[in-house]
């Protein structure tokens, strides 16, 4: 593994198994109308054990075509950032809020986010992430499960608990929107240098279920005397 950053997980032969698995099943997807325009479902990309996740909007013209996401420009800046911080993108795993393009890349629709979330949080529970990095607005919204937009929350690391498991949630700027507005690329560039941080945390302890309540004595009630005479 590459770099001073401990990224991919303790590999389970059966993670890779179970992702394929699924990816497979997601991509005869039809559970919404992008399944009349796509070219192909884009599943993601990476190792299926990986410790960091990233998840961006939705696949655009060129993740249609390849079917692997963030190939473009924005995939570019996203492998430059991780190579700063000592991964590769085969360290981690990468994929979107929607696995389907949407056309002329719009933006995605609620009732779309809604058909497709229960694919992410699968990929979420096969994976076992400690951290997920959600890129932009809609993944952030999603995975947060609050309206708060990126511009106020990026950098900002929370603990929730996704598709069954505790991770640490981290919303920072979409690398597209970084890509032509230098101040952008200054902070996202910052929030990503904190991620070999995050991934060093040691994970909270999952809560002990409660104690069962002990089970009261049997003691003999002593025996009332009625007073029948
Ligand atoms: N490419 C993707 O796969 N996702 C995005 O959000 C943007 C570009």
């Amino acid at each position: 593994m590459a770099g001073a950053v401990a990224a991919a997980a303790t590999e389970s032969p059966n993670n890779g198994a179970a992702l394929d698995a699924f990816a497979a099943e997601v991509a005869g997807c039809t559970r919404c109308v992008l399944a009349q325009t796509r070219t192909q479902v884009v599943f993601g990309s990476g190792s299926p054990a990986a410790d960091l996740m990233f998840v961006g909007e939705a696949p655009g013209f060129h993740e249609d075509k390849q079917g692997v996401p963030f190939v473009g420009a924005a995939g570019a800046l996203l492998g430059k950032l991780l190579a700063g911080i000592g991964l590769r993108r085969e360290d981690v795993w990468v994929c979107n809020v929607l696995k389907c393009r949407p056309p002329g890349n719009r933006d995605p629709r609620p009732e779309e986010i809604e058909a497709c979330e229960s694919h992410l949080f699968r990929q979420i529970e096969l994976i076992g992430p400690r951290v997920v990095a959600t890129l932009g607005n809609f993944a952030t919204k999603l995975l947060s499960g609050r309206p708060d937009g990126i511009t106020r929350v990026h950098g900002a690391e929370q603990e929730v608990v996704l598709g069954g498991r505790r991770v640490v949630l981290y919303p920072i700027y979409h690398p597209a929107a970084a890509l032509y507005t230098p101040r952008m690329l200054e902070v996202l560039s910052a929030d990503f240098r904190r991620l070999p941080e995050l991934l060093a945390r040691e994970p909270a302890p999952v809560a002990p279920p409660p104690p069962l309540r002990p089970l009261e004595p049997m003691v003999a009630e002593p025996a009332v005397q009625l007073g029948l005479f």
